[in-house]
């Protein structure tokens, strides 16, 4: 438990912070993946490049900072963080290394004037506060996964059953577990992590569940990444009877059970988690109106699937937007999603649950048009398929 003193170091380094907390973190990183091999694996490669990851943890530090003294007002972020935290297997045993990198980079970036053995002390305090309650707030989520029917803990071996090619760049895979036993019904817009080992090195990766649930398999729907190790590996190398880990669904943005309109937003492969949601809002009476917004016709996956459900359901109006003209009458508009062309294909009532995914520039831009179209926006959902990130 932190002291009136240490909370009072904690407040005043967080204008520190704000202004070196992600070189603190690059610096974090460095240290960790080079002195510690065995927590390589959980982190992406890429992500660190990109510095999403450095900028998602300085983030995740200022924001716990600033609310030291009413830490309930974190809110969305703990379950953020757990979710991607479950869905990696962070595990208890990876705290310290955290911490204790974390204080070394805080100590070596500031300098010893700044960084006194008090401050770091009141750091280590804090670090600690905030590793116990995401510790606790994991092994909660981990016990419920492995609890629930059909659920378990940590990793289960799983066959590719089924591959399908969805688009020019997008291919389904379906896994069942060896065991034959069931599987935990996932939420809808919930992901999987997957831990395979490509030329003996091992990746942990995210992927949504593109269909509901039957608790028997799960489908994800992955797109070619050039230059990415583990797509470019799914695609061209497993084939049907391979085997590899899973770990349990996990995952906040998920579908909440309402009457409200439903409107489904997806640019390029950030459409694979629209898809369970469509399928389980379609078990109910709700309308729903499926916009997808894709390059062109040939990298457009799952077109003839959502036609076959809108000739079925009465309830569901779907919308295409293609950026490039491709010669085709497919898309229903040609160029890039806009306010107007969103207003036009939501419902007239702006009382809506919105869910949206996509590249990060597209979903800052829907953003902005559900907002400019009088969405409430506690009513506006999104995640991202990598660190999250501010959309500006
Ligand atoms: C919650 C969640 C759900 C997701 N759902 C889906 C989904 O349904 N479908 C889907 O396709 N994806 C999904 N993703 C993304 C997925 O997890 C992977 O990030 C994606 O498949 C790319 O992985 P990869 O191994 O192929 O590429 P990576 O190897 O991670 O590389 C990605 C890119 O970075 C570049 N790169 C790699 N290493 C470096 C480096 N050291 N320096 C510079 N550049 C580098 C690569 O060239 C490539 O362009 C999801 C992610 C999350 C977090
Ligand atoms: C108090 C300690 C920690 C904080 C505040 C923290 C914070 C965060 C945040 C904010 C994210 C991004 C969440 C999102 O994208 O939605 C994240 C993701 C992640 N964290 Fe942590 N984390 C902590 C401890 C750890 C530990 C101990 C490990 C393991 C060694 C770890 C590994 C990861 C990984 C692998 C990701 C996903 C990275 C990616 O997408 O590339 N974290 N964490």
């Amino acid at each position: 438990m932190l002291n009136a003193e240490q909370r009072a170091i904690i407040k005043a380094t967080v204008p520190l912070l704000e202004s070196g907390g992600e070189a603190l973190t690059t610096h974090f990183y460095k240290m960790m993946l080079s002195e510690y091999p065995e927590v390589r694996p959980l982190f992406n490669q890429a992500h660190q490049a990109s510095g999403d990851q450095p900028r998602a943890l300085a983030n995740g530090v200022l924001m716990y900072a600033r609310h030291i003294d009413q830490l309930e007002q974190l809110g969305g972020l703990v379950g953020q963080i757990i979710n991607k935290h479950v869905a990696l297997q962070i595990l208890p045993e990876h705290y310290p290394i955290v911490g204790s990198c974390l204080l070394r980079a805080i100590e070596e970036v500031l300098g010893k004037e700044i960084a006194t053995p008090e401050v770091i002390a009141a750091w280590g305090a804090a670090y600690g506060q905030l590793a116990d309650i995401l510790i606790g707030a994991e092994e909660h989520l981990y016990k419920q996964k492995e609890e629930a029917a059909g659920g378990w803990r940590g990793a289960r071996e799983f066959r590719l059953v089924r591959r399908a090619q969805e688009s020019s760049e997008i291919v389904s895979f379906y896994f069942a577990p060896l065991d034959g036993k069931p599987v935990l019904k996932a939420e809808p817009g919930q992901y999987i992590g997957l831990q395979l080992f490509i030329d003996g090195v091992e990746q942990r990766r995210n992927y949504s569940l593109s269909a509901l649930c039957d608790g028997k398999e799960y489908r994800i729907s992955v797109k070619r990444e050039a230059g990415g190790k583990v797509s470019n590996y799914l695609h061209d190398q497993l084939v049907v009877g391979d085997t590899l880990q899973l770990f349990p669904p996990s995952g906040d943005f998920t579908l909440t059970a309402s009457d409200k309109p439903l409107v489904l937003i997806s640019g390029g492969v950030g459409i694979t988690p629209t898809l369970a949601m469509l399928e389980a809002a379609l078990e109910t009476k709700r309308p729903v109106h499926f916009i997808h917004c894709a390059r062109n016709g040939a990298v457009h996956a799952f077109r003839d699937w959502i036609s076959a459900l809108a000739e079925r359901h009465p309830q569901l109006q779907h919308f295409y937007c293609y950026a490039e003209a491709d010669g085709s009458n497919d898309a229903h508009a040609v160029g890039l999603l806009s306010e107007d062309l969103l207003a036009e294909w939501m419902p007239v009532e702006r009382d809506v649950d919105a869910y949206f995914l996509g590249p990060k520039g597209f979903m800052a831009a829907v953003k902005g048009y559900l907002k400019g179209l009088g969405v409430p926006e506690q009513q506006s959902r999104y995640e991202f398929f990598g660190p999250a990130a501010a959309l500006q």
